[in-house]
């Protein structure tokens, strides 16, 4: 069998880092303060639940959905306003958590994909044009 996203990137332990060095990224890089500052102060949740979700979207446990439900992401982002800045932002978080990720180019390279399919799918506000 073809292992999963999930087991290259090292299980369990990997997901949670690539979680950690994601939301270190995002509080502490300057240019990714809108969003950062959408979140609570304390990420401690906010890194649970990603870390819960993407180890079912990596084709690990579905802890997310065995504990919350069905995630509905389009809808729980609702409460944020999110345009193509806010989706470049969070991506470049994620970007350079997974260069840190011992995966296989090809395998970095999807996810990366499938990571930009899901932020540009979150996004619900216009983006500001010049006047
Ligand atoms: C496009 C830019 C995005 C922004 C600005 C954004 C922002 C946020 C914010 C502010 C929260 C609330 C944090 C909290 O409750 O502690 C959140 C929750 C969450 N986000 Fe995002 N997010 C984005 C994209 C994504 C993507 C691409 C994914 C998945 C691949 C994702 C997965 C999640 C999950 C699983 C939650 C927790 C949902 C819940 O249970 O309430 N987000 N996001």
């Amino acid at each position: 069998m073809n292992p999963t996203p999930y087991d290259q990137i090292g299980g369990d332990d990997g997901v949670r880092a690539l979680v950690d060095r994601f939301y270190g990224h995002m509080d502490t890089l300057p240019a990714a303060k809108e969003v950062r500052a959408m979140h609570p102060k304390n990420l401690d949740s906010s890194i649970e639940k990603l870390y819960e979700f993407l180890s079912g979207w990596l084709g690990g446990p579905q802890l997310y959905m065995q504990k919350r439900g069905h995630p509905r992401l389009r809808r729980r982002h609702m409460p944020f306003s999110i345009n193509t800045e806010g989706a470049r932002q969070w991506m470049m978080c994620m970007e350079r958590a997974l260069a840190d990720a011992d995966l296989s180019e090809p395998t970095r390279a999807m996810l990366l994909q499938r990571f930009e399919q899901v932020a540009n799918f979150m996004r619900n506000q216009p983006d500001e044009r010049p006047a």
